[in-house]
């Protein structure tokens, strides 16, 4: 029987047989996530801990145990302290890389479906609203030939504007540094500070991490900046978009529309203002939702656990 005690948050959508084969795995079979109570009571008897990005990994968690490993299913790690982590010198894994063309793509989903109104159109129809075609029925600007601000430039910015290209876009971006001109070139975008970005987008999608540095980065000086016919996509996390300025935006015509798969809180309270407004779309983090993603997802973070059990360096680090 292997010694080593595995404790998995959620219930994954792959076999686990190659983590039994070195651990007893003890998986928290229910849909919401265990409590921070049950959690810091789990973690003192417990070697490796395989966590989401609604688990609560902060620092009294982290000096409660004896971990030898954290592995995050996500490639965010904003909901885990890994510098108390690295302290205690625990390695902290996630997934870069094998999601970043579903969130991509998802990421296109939402620009498409604010821009031509796609699910007020659907609630039109079933609310028996289509009476006849119209030459101004539910119009929204054109996407082809915008221009298009991206914020934060990593991988899955990337994949942004390598999509944004087919529709003959202007492409800018912002981020912390500029690339080499060899990648700006095959991509065809251009470093701006961000006030130009936003003075000069059609469409702003947001691609940083969730970070004290980009806590609350679009506020309603950002929303000032922005061109009122303009619509913000946000796949990256709900902290950096303060909801009270959003709300403020969205109602007082200061941009357009948006589309948000990410909100701060998660899940949104049922009673947000942001809930009543029809030029808002807001989806449950289903980003990196597709079947194939989420089992590749899953298999990386269990790799990673595994390595960190045998006090082997993880495949995906997060600590420096
Ligand atoms: C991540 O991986 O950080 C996403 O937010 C969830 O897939």
């Amino acid at each position: 029987m292997p010694e080593a005690q595995v404790f998995i948050t959620r219930q994954l959508p792959v076999g686990l047989e190659q983590l039994q084969q070195v651990a007893n795995v003890e998986v928290w079979a229910e849909r919401q996530p265990p409590p921070y109570d049950v959690l810091l009571k789990k973690v003192k008897a417990i070697d490796g801990l395989l966590c989401l990005l609604t688990d609560r990994i902060d620092e009294q968690l982290i000096a409660a145990g004896n971990l030898k490993v954290i592995s995050q299913v996500a490639v965010g790690y904003d909901n885990i302290d890994v510098a108390a982590a690295t302290a205690k010198r625990i390695p902290v894994g996630h997934t870069p890389g094998v999601l970043t063309d579903a969130t991509a793509d998802f990421t296109w989903a939402l620009l498409m479906a604010a821009a031509r109104r796609v699910v007020e159109a659907d609630r039109f129809t079933r609310t028996g609203l289509w009476r006849t075609w119209e030459p101004d029925l539910l119009l929204g600007p054109n996407i082809t030939g915008a221009t298009l601000g991206i914020v934060g430039f990593g991988r899955i910015g990337q994949a942004v504007a390598r999509r944004a290209k087919g529709f003959d876009m202007r492409i800018l971006y912002a981020s912390t540094y500029q690339w080499e001109p060899e990648l700006e070139n095959s991509l065809g975008v251009k470093f701006v500070p961000l006030e130009q970005l936003l003075q000069e987008s059609d469409f702003v999608t947001l691609h940083t991490p969730g970070s004290d540095d980009t806590y609350h980065l679009f506020s309603d000086r950002q929303f000032d900046l922005m061109k009122p016919e303009a619509i913000l996509i946000n796949t990256a996390r709900g902290t950096v978009v303060d909801p009270d300025s959003l709300y403020r935006a969205l109602t007082n015509g200061k941009i357009a529309a948006a589309a948000v798969d990410v909100t701060e809180p998660e899940p949104i309270p049922n009673d947000s203002p942001l809930l009543t407004l029809d030029n808002l779309i807001i989806t449950p983090h289903i980003g990196s939702a597709s079947r194939q993603t989420r089992s590749k997802m899953a298999k990386m973070a269990i790799a990673n656990l595994i390595a960190g059990l045998r006090g082997d360096r993880l495949p995906d680090c997060v600590n420096p």
